[in-house]
């Protein structure tokens, strides 16, 4: 693929790396790039072979946002009627485990690309916030609603009226990343991570990651009938059969995806 494409994809194996590639804008998100990286992640998704993926940019920035130079002369109704945020929205439907691997700025747009990956791994050096305060608007990709579930009310609202930005540390420590690594080894970790989670079994992968994310949506009682459901469904699968027996008999399981 040309080093000019808005992303870069690999496949490691089982896993499928998507890099964000505008490097001369700190890997600003435009809109062409977004409906890039979101139809690499989606084709990802269909291919059989892949079984999980991680999304980075490079070790100065993972994305510093939204491109703002395209925004500028935007209004209301140009931004409802191009439905501007429309493909971020994309990665809510992916099913296979999606990792960030994050260095440098993760601003914005960024940050919200981030958070609507399913873990992350972070550099020493990778630096989280929403500026969107000082551009006199606020985040629109999901910032301020999975920000406030993931950092807790106190914390992001600093983030969103104070531009505070929390190092790889405070991310750790506050929830948004899930290890923090030297920045020589943030992609390997990430990549490592993925390949792990990538043999487990797949049906059981996406029904977890379904499960977990409804928390978010529903009220507690809903979400553990709607887990117990698919809990007792996953007893029609090959895989679960085959992972039971596979315990009992003291072996590696050996997954169908079925
Ligand atoms: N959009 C467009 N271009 C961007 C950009 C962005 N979000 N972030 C950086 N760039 C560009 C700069 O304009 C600059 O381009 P030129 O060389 O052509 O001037 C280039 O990237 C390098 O940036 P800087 O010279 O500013 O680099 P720096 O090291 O001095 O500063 C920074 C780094 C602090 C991250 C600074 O670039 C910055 O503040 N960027 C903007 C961050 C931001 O506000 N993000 C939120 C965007 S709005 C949004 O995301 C809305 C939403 O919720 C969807």
């Amino acid at each position: 693929m040309s080093q000019d494409a808005l992303v870069l994809t690999e496949t490691h194996d089982r896993v499928g790396l998507v890099r964000i590639n505008n490097p001369k804008a700190l890997n600003a998100l435009n809109n062409p790039l977004m409906t890039a990286l979101m139809d690499a992640l989606e084709a990802f998704d269909a291919d059989d072979k892949i079984r999980a993926m991680v999304v980075t940019g490079n070790e100065r920035a993972f994305a510093a946002g939204a491109d703002i130079k395209e925004m500028v002369d935007e209004t209301p109704e140009s931004m409802n009627a191009k439905a501007h945020i429309a493909p971020f929205d994309r990665i809510m439907d992916i099913q296979k485990p999606v990792i960030a691997a994050v260095s440098g700025w993760c601003l914005g747009g960024g940050n919200e690309l981030a958070m609507s990956c399913d873990m992350l791994v972070a550099s020493e050096t990778a630096q989280f916030g929403q500026p969107e305060i000082n551009l006199g608007v606020i985040p629109g990709a999901g910032g301020t609603q999975r920000l406030t579930r993931a950092v807790g009310k106190v914390i992001a609202m600093e983030m969103v009226l104070n531009n505070r930005t929390l190092s790889a540390e405070e991310a750790l420590h506050y929830g948004l990343a899930n290890r923090v690594v030297p920045v020589e080894r943030y992609l390997e970790e990430a990549l490592e991570l993925a390949q792990q989670i990538a043999v487990r079994a797949p049906v059981a992968l996406r029904t977890g990651k379904a499960a977990v994310n409804q928390a978010f949506d529903t009220y507690l009682k809903d979400g553990i009938q709607a887990e117990r459901d698919a809990f007792y469904g996953l007893f029609a699968t090959e895989d679960q059969k085959e992972g039971m027996q596979a315990f009992a008999e003291k072996r590696p399981a050996n997954w169908k995806g079925a």
